[in-house]
């Protein structure tokens, strides 16, 4: 009879004021490397020597000076594994998205020695410290396209922890070619038994449905299970997972910027006083120069959202500042949570996905 062996994990690192916290802290770019065609890692320290501490999975948002004067905030999971006591440098595996502003000017400009404003990490979508229980539980790390960074996070975490923890790798990509960290996830499950590895292709194999990723992912019904990619992908993951009789509390999501997919838990209702409301304040948004009404209760970001406005986001919480937007006209009350620099606040800036209008606004996005 095979016993399975558990080990306590070894915690992460506390959290102390050694440790980067974004803010005033700049990253400095050490090092790029080609990944597959498209895909770059960027490695950074931080500008004080500061090391970082994180929890496999979150992620930083980059300051990109895509124009003189104009920065954009973006979200980008940190790839690297964490280290015990802290870690030196951070990678970052930023997809070239065709025509987008932050990652193409990251792909055309950032050289190593350069420096960009930086905040968190942030997210709750990471690796616990996990107990005897968990440690046990099947663990599946499924992405497709850049969704891979996480579980790259999650994986090297793992495997430099000697884990036991059975893992199944699941990654979807458009062709082979595109298959991001696959050498380095082959080597892993070459000397882990207790890891499978899925490779899978659109060109090769269509996309994947419910009923195919039930059946190249056998045991999804019992695995602690974390997702990432495009939305009709984690939404054919969480229906496979939700048939297989998955428990919701095990199922952890996360896009790169759409809403989260919710698979299992049932819809709550909308409580009345949080549905649209008939009238409503006005926003006038440039340069496009078009007009939403927030209703009574929404935040900015929800009523751009619910009409159109492709307004960034990634915490929803004031943290990070993706959904920074400048006000030119008007009142609102904010409730961030330190979201914003000082010179920031004075130039205008405010949070969309914590902002309510006290008065009809105009707003620059962009
Ligand atoms: C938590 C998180 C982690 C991420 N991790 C990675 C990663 O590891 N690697 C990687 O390559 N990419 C990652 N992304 C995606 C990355 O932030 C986007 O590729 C980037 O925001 C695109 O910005 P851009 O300026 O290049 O594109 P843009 O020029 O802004 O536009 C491209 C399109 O994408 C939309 N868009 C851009 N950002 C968002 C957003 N956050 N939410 C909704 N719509 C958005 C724009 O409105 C536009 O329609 C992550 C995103 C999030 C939210
Ligand atoms: S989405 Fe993070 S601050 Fe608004």
């Amino acid at each position: 009879m095979s016993v399975a062996v558990i080990e306590p994990p070894v915690p992460m690192a506390e959290t102390g004021p050694a440790f980067w916290s974004g803010g005033g802290d700049a990253l400095v770019c050490t090092g790029v490397a080609a990944e597959v065609p498209g895909v770059r890692t960027f490695t950074f320290r931080a500008a004080s020597g500061a090391l970082f501490d994180y929890r496999p999975g979150q992620y930083v948002t980059l300051g990109v000076p895509v124009a003189e004067g104009a920065i954009l905030w973006r979200s980008f999971t940190i790839a690297s594994a964490p280290v015990t006591g802290g870690a030196a440098t951070l990678a970052l595996t930023i997809k070239a998205q065709p025509g987008a502003r932050a990652t193409g000017w990251l792909h055309q400009s950032l050289r190593p020695g350069m420096s960009l404003a930086a905040r968190g990490p942030f997210g709750d979508f990471h690796l616990d410290d996990a107990g005897a229980a968990a440690a046990a539980r099947p663990l599946m790390l499924i992405s497709a396209g850049s969704g891979a960074t996480p579980m790259a996070s999650m994986a090297r975490w793992l495997a430099g922890q000697e884990s036991r923890r059975p893992v199944h790798y699941f990654h979807l990509a458009r062709t082979e070619g595109d298959l991001l960290f696959h050498a380095e996830m082959t080597a892993f499950a070459a000397s882990r038994p207790h890891w499978q590895l899925s490779w899978v292709t659109s060109e090769r194999e269509g996309r994947p449905d419910a009923a195919r990723l039930a059946a190249s992912l056998p045991g999804l019904g019992g695995a602690e299970v974390f997702c990432c990619g495009p939305a009709g992908f984690v939404g054919s993951v969480a229906a496979a997972f939700q048939a297989a009789g998955g428990d919701a509390a095990l199922w952890r999501e996360e896009g790169f910027g759409a809403n989260p997919v919710g698979p299992v838990v049932p819809e709550a209702p909308v409580p009345a006083e949080s549905a649209p409301a008939a009238g409503g304040l006005a926003v006038r948004i440039e340069p496009l120069g078009r007009e939403i009404t927030v209703s009574a209760g929404e935040t900015l970001l929800e009523a751009a959202l619910r009409q159109g406005v492709p307004i960034p986001s990634s915490c929803r919480k004031g943290q990070c500042s993706t959904c920074r937007v400048r006000k030119l006209s008007g009142e609102v009350d904010m409730q961030d949570d330190g979201g914003l620099f000082e010179d920031e606040i004075e130039a205008g800036d405010i949070l969309a996905c914590c902002s309510r209008p006290l008065t009809p606004l105009t707003i620059k996005i962009g």
